[in-house]
């Protein structure tokens, strides 16, 4: 067993055990990766306070998030194609989140289907929904979604049309799963992913093939997933989709504060600011910058999540002090699976838990649920100063 110290360690071994092509899915932003990169690096402006001679004795992460209760506020984030990154990845991700006392989220696009996902977990997880125009399919999606007793559903807001990720352009895989002749090569020296891959029967996109019309294969899936986002998604779909479901709902994609107030009308239980990991709006502010803003707007009325470039446990404290009730994690995991398949998640979220708490320690707290931006050194220009900012 390697020795994994951080999570950058998962990230080395991810890279050197799985075909590029799905790596680099994962490991990357959109266009130029500007706001990929800022929301890491705007994590280091950010400076913790150390406090001394405060009893660190009894700590505990323990929180909850919409209600339920979280070993500590960290979710695993919907990502697509997770079971490329490993066999049956997302059913082997549900099950260390479960073990470990954290919600997992799965994804629309995944490889394991919901049904695969309930089957292999005892405790419900939650399922990210992506509006297609197919009101049918979303429906359908939905009713699935209940009957595999899912407890909220997570309605990502920030990509009706895809922005594109050069890298995925280049390696042939923009959701169609083609290599280019380069990757076929690279593929045959990832013995072991493909011999794992070989052992699964899971290895398309499950919860849409044989499910929405005239999808039965993955070839037909890439033009079907190309003119089907639907782009005419507003307020009055989320609404609907709100009743349609009936339970929790988590509004995810959340950038701006009038969209966390437009949130909040419709009665959503939770919002994830987010900006997708940076693959999504290129040139948008970090996802941390505009976390302060939005906290402000809406706070004191709605759980607010965090999303996009946490990769410690310092991240989650910081994040948490700004105001976040709970944060997700994508890439993080994405790592740990990839190095390590289930164990890996394990080792990711053990690191991640470990870091906040001996930060949180160091802050001179004992319990998550009480920090605050007090413990927190922000630079006096981190929201920014623009001239033209929106009111
Ligand atoms: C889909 O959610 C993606 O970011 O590729």
């Amino acid at each position: 067993m390697p020795v994994i110290a951080c999570i950058d360690d998962l990230k080395r071994l991810h890279k050197r055990r799985t075909p590029k092509m799905f790596y680099d899915y994962c490991d990357s932003g959109s266009y130029t990766e500007q706001t990929y990169r800022e929301n890491t690096s705007d994590f280091d402006r950010i400076r913790l306070r150390q406090r001394v001679a405060v009893d660190m004795s009894d700590r505990t992460t323990e929180s909850t998030m919409i209600g339920e209760t979280v070993a500590m506020p960290v979710a695993l984030a919907p990502v697509g194609l997770t079971g490329m990154q490993r066999a049956d990845g997302e059913i082997k991700a549900a099950r260390a989140a479960e073990r470990f006392g954290v919600p997992f989220t799965l994804s629309t696009m995944s490889i394991c289907s919901i049904e695969d996902v309930a089957k292999f977990t005892t405790r419900p997880f939650w399922f990210q929904l992506y509006v297609m125009t197919d009101e049918e399919f979303v429906d359908n999606l939905i009713e699935r979604a209940r009957a595999a007793g899912c407890s909220a559903l997570v309605l990502t807001l920030d990509l009706q049309i895809l922005g594109q990720r050069h890298k995925d352009v280049r390696n042939g895989l923009s959701v169609r799963m083609a290599p280019t002749a380069r990757n076929l090569v690279d593929l045959a020296t990832k013995w072991n992913w493909g011999i794992e891959m070989l052992s699964t029967h899971r290895r398309t996109f499950r919860n849409i093939v044989g499910h929405a019309r005239n999808v039965n294969n993955v070839s037909s899936l890439i033009q079907w997933s190309n003119e089907n986002f639907d782009p005419k998604l507003d307020w009055d779909k989320v609404r609907r989709i709100k009743e349609k479901w009936g339970g929790k709902l988590i509004l995810k994609g959340i950038l701006d504060p009038e969209d966390a107030r437009r949130a909040l009308d419709v009665g959503a239980d939770a919002i994830v600011v987010s900006n997708h990991g940076g693959r999504q709006q290129d040139g948008a502010l970090s996802s941390i910058r505009m976390l302060p803003q939005i906290v402000r707007a809406v706070g004191d009325q709605i759980e607010v999540h965090f999303d996009s470039g946490i990769r410690t446990g310092q991240d989650v404290l910081k994040a948490l002090a700004m105001g976040a009730k709970g944060t997700f994690i994508g890439r993080a995991y994405v790592h740990g699976l990839g190095a390590m398949g289930q164990p890996g998640v394990t080792k990711a979220l053990e690191v991640i838990r470990k870091e906040l708490d001996v930060s949180m320690a160091l802050c001179g707290r004992r319990d998550v649920k009480t920090l605050s931006r007090d413990v927190l050194y922000v630079p006096a220009d981190f929201e920014g100063e623009w001239s033209d900012a929106p009111a």
